[in-house]
């Protein structure tokens, strides 16, 4: 998979695009990440992206002239699925992580200042949002959302693909685990565990699994519910 991602603070990715499993998934070659500063196509002799509002107001807009010869200066953008990122979108979850880690090519657009020229929304094919927050750009939430699709890219995590159990592949919460050792601080290892009975584990894990679901989302337990009847 090929991503572009349009940023002003294209330094700001650097440790996240080597450290860990993104920087496997790079090195493996199943990923590539471009970084294009979208300034460095500035047709204003200042090098400024941003404007101040028409109608007044207070704050600076992103304009559409950098960013739109960014974007066609990119090789196949036409084709690429365009996601522009804004408190405005539609909020981000593990489903899309999943329909985006098929695709071949992305461009992730980083926003800044106040917005953006509403223009520059037609240049994309979806807008989204990675929850109810704001933050002061859009650089965070490329991080989230590339680091949430590579782990989901076929052979990037291939523990006999151990995200398939993530919380909210199946709208439940993952049930507790444990390691060594067997007892900490007179908190013990839950019997079960131990026991070497699959099915018994099997059973507590999904137990827990939906108690935990239960008590802390009630929105991701009722979606459980629905698809349980359905099946
Ligand atoms: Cl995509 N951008 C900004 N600036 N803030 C956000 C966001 C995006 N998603 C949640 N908060």
């Amino acid at each position: 998979m090929r991503i572009e991602v349009l940023t002003l603070f294209p330094k700001m990715f650097e440790g996240f695009l080597k450290e860990s499993i993104m920087g496997r998934a790079i090195k493996n070659g199943l990923i590539e990440v471009n970084l294009i500063d979208f300034r460095d196509f500035s047709k204003n002799k200042h090098k400024k992206v941003d404007d101040s509002p028409y109608g007044g107001g207070a704050g600076m807009v992103l304009g559409v002239q950098s960013i739109y010869d960014a974007l066609i200066s990119i090789e196949g953008y036409e084709k690429a699925n365009k996601i522009l990122l804004t408190p405005q979108g539609k909020k981000y979850e593990q489903e899309m992580a999943y329909k985006l880690s098929h695709k071949k090519h992305l461009i992730i657009m980083c926003g800044h200042y106040e917005g953006y020229d509403e223009r520059i929304r037609d240049l994309f094919d979806c807008e989204v949002s990675i929850g109810d927050f704001v933050l002061t750009g859009g650089e965070i939430a490329a991080m989230a959302l590339i680091d949430s699709v590579t782990r989901v890219v076929p052979g990037v995590i291939n523990k006999d693909e151990s995200h398939l159990n993530d919380s909210f592949s199946n709208n439940l919460l993952e049930h507790p685990h444990y390691t060594r050792p067997r007892e900490f601080m007179g908190k013990k290892v839950p019997e079960v565990l131990m026991s070497g009975n699959h099915k018994k584990i099997k059973e507590w894990r999904l137990s827990e699994s939906i108690n935990k679901t239960k008590e802390r989302r009630e929105d991701l337990y009722m979606k459980y519910l629905k698809e349980q009847n359905n099946e």
